[in-house]
């Protein structure tokens, strides 16, 4: 059998991507290109800026990940692009791209989601991990409680009717001048502080419902930090860091053993960007430990936005009988 290399490219946000799968899960390149110095500047990602970013580093990187997979642009089997959740610009910049490929190469392309894309970067990570498996997926634009009863079946369950989870970690550093992104900021800082020294709330919701909360929290911590200013009293930064992270944690972990004994499933994974939290790993680490329920996460380079999982997300859906064409659009509100 012949093998089959398919090109991942991502340019949903900040992070222009390209990847190079071979056959089912194994990854010879995994290419990024990090736009965070500039948009630091600003405090948060400017679209505009970002779209321009992505056009100046796409072909170059689809190039060197040819040449570092010591392939050439005959060899590849498929393209799989991200064709949404993002932001509009950034989105038509790889779409733009993935189809000129398509059309320059006669190379079938599949447009995949992004959301998808984060939980198969669990297979690229876990050679051993088959579904069925609950996932939670705690990105900066999305949280959602997901049910995969197979390759190509996801049942969500719950979602966020707010902020997503990784958004208030943003917000929150913020707030604290910590910069952006604010998650692994706020995961270094916590580690300095005391994670019960003030009672964050955590947002349930209602008894039965598996649906998040996060924007409550994120205005509590908000309103503490005012408060102790206008007080002229001393904020203890990195208690507030550790109470507002075990506050999400505390939530996130809660719901998700509850989710995962309603489906008596005996595995469990990570996936987005806040999957890369060491609080939220221990957490459920030990949860899990007493279940016998075996976790998963993906190492951090494939946590957060990267093209190698989009190669993964885009070959199942094709090996599913999918396939785009040229006429394929941007989804910038996409949902799994
Ligand atoms: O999945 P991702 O790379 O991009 C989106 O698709 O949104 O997620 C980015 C989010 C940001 O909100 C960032 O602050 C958060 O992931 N993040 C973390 C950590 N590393 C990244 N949040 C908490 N702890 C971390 N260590
Ligand atoms: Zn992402």
């Amino acid at each position: 059998m012949t093998d089959f290399y398919t090109m991942g490219i991502e340019t949903s946000c900040d992070d222009s991507c390209v990847a190079i799968l071979k056959n089912e899960r194994e990854l010879l390149v995994n290419l990024i290109s990090s736009q965070i110095d500039i948009h630091t500047i600003f405090g948060g990602v400017v679209p505009e800026i970002a779209s321009r970013k992505h056009l100046e580093a796409i072909n170059p990187l689809i190039e060197k990940a040819l040449a570092d997979a010591n392939l050439t642009y005959e060899d590849l089997d498929l393209i799989s692009v991200t064709k949404g959740p993002g932001l509009m610009g950034s989105l038509l910049v790889g779409i733009s791209a993935a189809k000129a490929l398509s059309l320059a190469t006669n190379t079938p392309m599949i447009g995949a989601n992004h959301m998808k894309g984060h939980i198969c970067a669990n297979y690229l990570a876990n050679k051993d991990l088959e579904p069925p498996f609950v996932t939670l997926v705690v990105s900066g634009g999305h949280t959602y409680l997901i049910k995969v009863k197979s390759y190509n079946e996801y049942e969500v369950v719950g979602k966020t009717r707010d902020d997503a989870a990784g958004e208030s970690f943003d917000k929150v550093a913020r707030k604290m001048g910590l910069g952006y992104p604010g998650g692994p900021k706020i995961d270094k800082l916590a580690k300095e502080g005391n994670p019960y020294a003030i009672d964050f709330p955590r947002v349930m919701l209602e008894k039965d419902s598996y649906d998040f909360s996060f924007s409550g929290l994120k205005t509590a911590v908000l309103n503490y930090m005012n408060q102790k200013a206008q007080k002229g009293e001393e904020i203890i930064k990195a208690d507030v860091a550790a109470s507002f992270q075990q506050a999400v944690v505390d939530v996130l972990v809660k719901k998700s053993l509850r989710l995962i004994d309603e489906t008596g499933y005996d595995k469990f994974a990570l996936s987005g960007g806040v999957a890369a939290n060491s609080k939220l790993k221990e957490e459920f680490a030990k949860a899990l430990k007493d279940r016998n329920v075996k976790l998963y996460y993906p190492d951090i380079k494939l946590c957060t936005d990267n093209a190698a999982m989009i190669a993964m997300a885009g070959y199942l859906d094709y090996k599913n009988g999918e396939i785009s064409d040229n006429f394929m659009k941007v989804y910038p509100n996409l949902e799994i």
